[in-house]
């Protein structure tokens, strides 16, 4: 396995008067790798602390992940049944059972292949009549929890550098609540859809602050469309304007990322 290691040292000023941290930023020759290094990174979270809480995205980016922690589960090498997974968000309203929902594709892919106890993953109803309602419990029930031991997190397509459904001008504050999608973001993720009207405008996501809350963070990203987004978000100012530049406030982050996401990084 190569990668490289970058140190960036840029932009060591205060951000309104929080401290900046360097992220771990390591650059893998291929997706596989990436994808391999990620899935061992969860796998190691979860064999040092076997109840750990975890915070997990959905997406094309994490698919490879997630088949690689259910081999390794399934090979009898890893026990999830202490684990706790609240995702990062899902689109509103959608059907729970709607082929593109994030919660049909945490079932498929991950849920459904593991021994996690089925109380103990959450993710929000795409189904609840109210949104900003079911943004309210859904951050009750993420207090109510010890803290997320690990956020695994994708970053946005093109320009829009969210994490989670963190937009542009997602405050530093912000929590879990309900979102319109940036149309960057409709654009991408339509093509997710058998049906790309079927793709519903909102979302209720986990806010900015909610994923910094987590003891640790690792952002995985690969391929050329990535490549500005992650330029933009560890090099560029940090604000708003690209949510995912927030991630440099905290302290353990780790971004694994392939050759393409890079790119920009080592020019
Ligand atoms: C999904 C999520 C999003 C994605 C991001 C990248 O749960 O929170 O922030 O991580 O849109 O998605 P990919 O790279 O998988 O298309």
């Amino acid at each position: 396995m190569s990668k490289e290691r970058f140190h960036l040292s840029i932009h060591k000023i205060d951000y309104e008067g929080h401290r900046l941290f360097t992220p771990e930023i390591l650059i893998f020759s291929t997706p596989t790798e990436a994808d391999q290094y990620a899935a061992a990174f969860v796998m190691e979270q979860i064999d040092r602390k076997p109840n750990s809480v975890l915070t997990l995205p959905t997406g094309p980016t994490p698919q490879k992940m997630y088949e690689m922690l259910v081999q390794i589960h399934k090979k009898q090498a890893l026990d999830m049944s202490h684990i706790s997974v609240f995702n990062l968000d899902e689109y509103w309203p959608i059907r729970r059972d709607h082929p593109s929902s994030y919660t049909r594709y945490m079932q498929d892919r991950f849920i459904s292949h593991i021994n996690i106890h089925p109380s103990n993953w959450h993710i929000p109803d795409g189904e609840a009549s109210d949104p900003y309602e079911e943004a309210i419990r859904y951050e009750k029930r993420m207090k109510q929890s010890p803290p997320v031991d690990l956020a695994v997190v994708g970053i946005g397509p093109g320009t829009t550098c969210h994490i989670g459904f963190n937009e542009k001008g997602s405050p530093l504050d912000s929590r879990v609540r309900y979102v319109s999608l940036d149309e960057e973001t409709l654009r991408t993720n339509r093509t997710f859809f058998d049906k790309p009207e079927e793709i519903p405008h909102g979302a209720i996501t986990q806010g900015v602050a909610t994923i910094l809350d987590a003891r640790k963070i690792i952002l995985i990203a690969k391929g050329k469309r990535k490549a500005w987004g992650v330029h933009r978000a560890f090099t560029g100012p940090i604000g708003p304007a690209a949510p995912a530049s927030f991630l440099r406030l905290h302290q353990q982050v780790t971004v694994v990322l392939d050759q393409d996401a890079g790119k920009l990084l080592s020019v």
